[in-house]
């Protein structure tokens, strides 16, 4: 596995690739890599001729007050696991050189980013979109994937691709979960083991609402009732949005048809997680 640090080094060998007439598969990362982000790589593997993995902790997708200095980090543990993945090359850029002295450029997909996560983290979806598109010109991938756990961020990168004509195509991938249904995040490494067993009632939530659509429920009330429900079981939990929408707007809807996402975010302690569910 190639390890390239620097942009022109990591454009240099894209360049090469396509001369070669190589498709590249990227997959974007914060780091700290889970079975959840080994998913998507093995996904582009199995589509690509050859795959990027990226670790960047992105400085202009945290607000001020968020994790940004206490983000996990494990770059040995990474280089290890992609590597026997099979990506063929990791991209490390630093802050300094994806976002250097004078930087003021920034993409906003303006209405898809207001709702759901972009009421309680301003600015975020600016910088993820600004960052991935800042990959995607340096790469140049054919593809990229991205996990339906973070489901805002991936409607939002599609709309920008759509938006921009960015020739990528943008692939979204499963929720990968561990045995008791919880989605797989770095975060859940901030979670304590009492936090960690509480955390559940996020799957049980969205659990619920698949079984008031096995039911035909057209109410959307009776969902976010029976969701907020599971979740106030759990003492000190506290939900931050619990809805839901239609998987293209993001809009609330009044009244339930196939497809509809189930969509919430829950604050446990210090730790805020989220996860979605789509019926169809
Ligand atoms: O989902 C993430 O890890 C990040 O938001 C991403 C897409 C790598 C952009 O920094």
């Amino acid at each position: 596995m190639k390890i390239i640090t620097s942009i022109n080094e990591m454009k240099e060998w894209s360049r090469k690739c396509a001369l070669n007439i190589k498709s590249v598969g990227l997959v974007p990362t914060m780091g700290y890599l889970h079975e959840g982000h080994l998913s998507l790589v093995r996904i582009a593997r199995s589509e690509n001729d050859l795959t990027v993995a990226s670790i960047f902790v992105n400085p202009t997708q945290f607000g001020e007050k968020e994790d940004l200095n206490v983000y996990p980090r494990d770059p040995e543990g990474d280089r290890v696991k992609l590597e026997s993945c099979g990506v063929d090359a990791l991209f490390l850029p630093d802050a300094e050189s994806m976002y250097g002295a004078g930087y003021e450029t920034f993409v906003e997909v303006q209405q898809l980013s207001l709702p759901l996560c972009g009421q309680s983290r301003p600015g975020h979806f600016r910088g993820v979109a600004t960052v991935v598109l800042k990959l995607f010109n340096i790469i140049e991938p054919a593809r990229a994937y991205f996990g339906s756990k973070d489901y805002q961020q991936l409607q939002v990168i599609k709309k920008m691709v759509r938006d921009l004509n960015v020739r990528t195509e943008v692939i979204g991938c499963p929720t990968i979960r561990e045995a008791d249904g919880l989605a797989m995040s770095s975060r859940n490494s901030y979670l304590s083991r009492s936090e960690r067993k509480q955390a559940v009632c996020l799957y049980e939530a969205l659990w619920k609402a698949q079984q008031l659509f096995i039911t035909n429920e057209t109410d959307p009330n009776e969902y976010v009732g029976a969701m907020k429900d599971a979740i106030s079981r759990e003492p000190g939990l506290s939900p931050e949005y619990v809805r839901l929408v239609d998987p293209d707007t993001l809009k609330d809807v009044s009244v339930v048809q196939a497809p509809v996402l189930a969509i919430l975010a829950v604050r446990i302690g210090q730790t805020r997680l989220i996860d979605n569910v789509l019926m169809s």
